[in-house]
């Protein structure tokens, strides 16, 4: 056992390596835009230099003359096609080419196609718009801006949560702190580019494009294209890197596959780096203003958070992170508010713990700023006002061990050894820090299917449409079937990604491992119940044993008395070749209509907070060791240390690969990341990895990750808490109170940089 493979403890499964590592690291593995394909022509996007009015005119003489160009797809082509919607699908509402009305930067005016990749680039930079142009609303403060209330306004905000009275408790605390926060744009820049690879055979469309949502693509590329979802098939087997940008669709897919029909060939484009800054989804700049009044025993009396978030013109895109912040605490009274704020921008998405990352940075921040205004250690201040039950509905949470995160986490950080006093701890020219912060993420499940086949020659076969998007989805899902099976991992072929498999919901909000989990689980058990009843029938190998508890192992069914029979001689009895059993998991509370609509692609999701029993998150602690270098204020995050509690854990290598990378792009959005906006053009102008920083080798030193057991089955069947966003949650804050206690300065707007601490 290794860091990387850590030793399971209770209700931890084992780490064993991913069944798809060798084809990813021999180059085996097929990414979408790596296929192979005969005959394939090349798309290359053209798109606006304006951020705001119309097109007036589209010159396209000079992109016509490039040699080898076969075709220009733009206004009027996409005539027949319905628009795109806005949902979980959908990442936007826009239809580029469906009317000439720019709504933001880099919006998508024509797809130029050619024999070459390079001709169609030619092609498409010679594409020559002219616009009736209007002064553009880039973001926060700027003029033209619409503020809304989020709730009510978008089916992804349900409401503002409260309780209690926070006015009469704020007015009458010891303690208090009223202060704002912010985080910046952030947009996805997964080393895998976006794109969309289209091709007909007759009537029949296969696209191959990195997808987190294979059903809910296909269900809605047909709706746009108006044809039956059976004659579309989305194609996704290997992701590079998703977090919430190969979510939902984009407008992109159905221009490539029209393409792809007018010419009779398959077309591939590939969105350069630069153009997916304007034609993905994003993360949204975010405010926060947190007030906290508490005794001076620290209690919390009082908590109001209101976020202010910034979307597009046409679509409502929320996060919404109030959901998790007001349950976070035992705070007396809640007061929560969440505005949207509409700009001429392109509409934001998910991107790695939506709603938690931006509303838990402030909340923990404010955690930070009033234990110091209490004279508590943080960690105290945090215990003292661990809740039994949730504030707002005041269920019990199904399961928390955020103590537990924090004693452990603490102990391997060594948080005895922090002298509170700021600016006490040095070394040298460094000025030491340590900070703390905790993560939260609601544990949802959804409706989910999958098909599992044990043949007489001890071999399965998984099939499941969920998507291997770096999480090692199918790795956990081959050891569920090899725990349920008693069939070694290397005798199980697990398939994923493609919207020809049964259905399984999108990957996103970490609850892919429970879904998959539950819905391999209950084709399993149907399989073992099968076998059971044959082995144990009249005439049978163990009908001596009928009603005894079993298990299967190594091939064998094994009675509880110690009787057995061979797997492979009860099927040649059953006169069978395999059992195959195809499953439909719907979660506890799901509604008679959950499988219908997970087939529709819009599952539904259940826990978090939804649940009448109990609420359901997965909680952690994070620690974080900065050390700012005296005379140039140089930042380095030299250690960190997490302990994490999420249910049961299916392989404590991938767990702890999720969770390391959580907390890697956490110092990430703490100290890298942001898209800087020019605010007279609403543009991005840091669109490439050159100038978009995200961390490095370098910027990660010694980086700890505890797995803390917990054992909870009101999550689900298969007991799995998600953790895949889990790990950056809280990280950015904890990096903002360590730089704190170093320095005195308390940087509430991110990312903290070198200048912010220079003055
Ligand atoms: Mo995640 S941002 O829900 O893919």
């Amino acid at each position: 056992m290794d860091a990387a493979a850590p030793r399971p403890k209770e209700n931890m499964g084992e780490p064993l390596p991913r069944v798809d590592a060798r084809l990813k690291v021999t180059g085996q593995a097929h990414y979408p835009a790596d296929l192979p394909i005969a005959n394939i022509a090349y798309g290359a996007l053209a798109t606006s230099s304006i951020a705001k009015g119309k097109v007036t005119k589209l010159r396209l003489d000079d992109a016509r003359a490039v040699p080898g160009l076969l075709d220009i797809v733009t206004y009027g082509d996409m005539d027949k096609v319905d628009k795109p919607k806005f949902g979980n699908s959908g990442a936007t509402s826009i239809g580029p080419l469906h009317d000439r009305t720019i709504f933001h930067d880099g919006q998508i005016v024509a797809l130029a196609v050619a024999e070459t990749f390079e001709a169609a680039e030619e092609a498409a930079r010679l594409i020559r718009a002219e616009y009736e142009e209007e002064k553009p609303t880039a973001t926060f403060d700027s003029p033209g801006t619409a503020t809304i209330p989020a709730a009510g306004k978008s089916p992804l905000f349900k409401e503002d949560v409260k309780a209690g009275d926070f006015d009469a408790a704020y007015a009458d605390a010891a303690v208090k702190i009223d202060q704002r926060y912010s985080t910046p744009t952030q947009h996805h820049n997964p080393i895998e580019l976006f794109s969309t690879t289209a091709f007909w055979e007759g009537d029949q469309l296969t696209v191959h494009e990195p997808s987190q949502n294979v059903t809910g693509w296909k269900v809605e590329l047909a709706r746009q294209l108006k044809i039956d979802p059976a004659k579309v098939r989305i194609v996704s087997p290997f992701i590079g890197g998703a977090f919430g940008s190969k979510g939902p669709m984009t407008p992109r897919t159905a221009i490539v596959a029209v393409a792809a029909k007018r010419l009779g060939r398959p077309v591939r484009c590939v969105t350069s780096r630069m153009q997916a800054f304007g034609t993905q989804t994003y993360r949204a700049e975010t405010r926060h203003r947190i007030r906290i009044g508490a005794g001076k025993d620290g209690r919390i009396t009082a908590f109001a958070h209101e976020g202010w978030e910034v979307t597009s013109r046409p679509d409502p895109y929320v996060v919404g992170g109030t959901s998790a912040t007001g349950r976070m605490y035992d705070y007396g009274s809640v007061l929560t508010h969440v505005s949207l704020v509409q700009a001429d921008r392109n509409t934001p998405g998910y991107m790695r713990s939506p709603p938690e990352t931006p509303y838990v940075y402030a909340l923990e921040n404010a955690m930070d700023e009033m234990a110091v205004a209490l004279g508590m250690d943080p960690v105290e201040f945090r215990r003292i006002n661990e809740p039994k039950t949730e504030p707002i509905g005041k269920k019990p949470f199904s399961s928390r061990s955020l103590i537990q995160c924090y004693e452990q986490a603490a102990e391997a950080f060594g948080w005895a050894k922090r002298d509170p006093k700021i600016g006490a701890m040095r070394d040298g020219d460094w000025l030491v820090g340590m900070g703390c912060a905790t993560a939260i993420y609601p544990t949802a499940v959804a409706p989910c299917a999958a098909r599992v086949r044990l043949t007489v020659d001890g071999d399965v076969r998984l099939q499941c449409g969920s998507h291997e998007i770096g999480t090692g989805v199918r790795t956990v899902a081959g050891q569920m079937a090899s725990e349920r099976l008693g069939v070694s991992i290397d005798r199980i072929s697990v398939e994923m990604g493609d919207s020809s498999l049964p259905p399984a919901p999108v990957s996103g909000g970490s609850i892919s491992t429970a879904s998959v989990c539950s819905a391999v689980l209950k084709a399993c058990d149907a399989i073992r119940t099968k076998l059971y009843a044959a082995a144990t029938a009249e005439g049978g190998p163990l009908a001596g044993s009928r009603n005894e508890e079993f298990e299967l192992v190594g091939g064998k069914i094994v009675a509880k008395s110690g009787a057995s029979a061979k797997v492979e001689d009860v099927l040649k009895a059953m006169q069978v070749g395999a059992i195959e059993e195809y499953a439909e998991f719907a979660p506890k509370g799901a509604t008679p209509g959950a499988l219908k609509k997970l087939y529709a692609g819009t599952p539904e999701f259940h826990g978090g907070e939804q649940d009448e029993d109990s609420v359901k998150y997965a909680f952690g602690a994070e620690f974080v060791e900065v050390r700012i270098n005296r005379y140039t204020r140089e930042i380095r995050v030299p250690r960190i240390v997490g302990a994490f509690a999420a249910g049961r854990i299916m392989n404590t290598r991938t767990a702890r690969s999720q969770l390391m990378g959580g907390m890697i792009w956490g110092i990430g959005q703490a100290l890298h990341e942001a898209t800087e906006i020019d605010r007279r053009y609403a543009r991005y102008v840091n669109r490439d990895l050159q100038d978009y920083l995200v961390p490095v080798n370098a910027d990660i030193k010694d980086l700890q990750v505890i797995l803390v057991p917990e054992v909870d089955h009101a999550v689900n069947p298969a007991g799995v808490k998600g953790l895949g966003e889990l790990g950056n949650v809280g990280t950015a804050a904890a990096v903002a109170s360590a730089v704190y206690h170093a320095t005195g300065k308390r940087i509430r707007d991110l990312p903290i940089r070198i200048e912010q601490l220079l003055v």
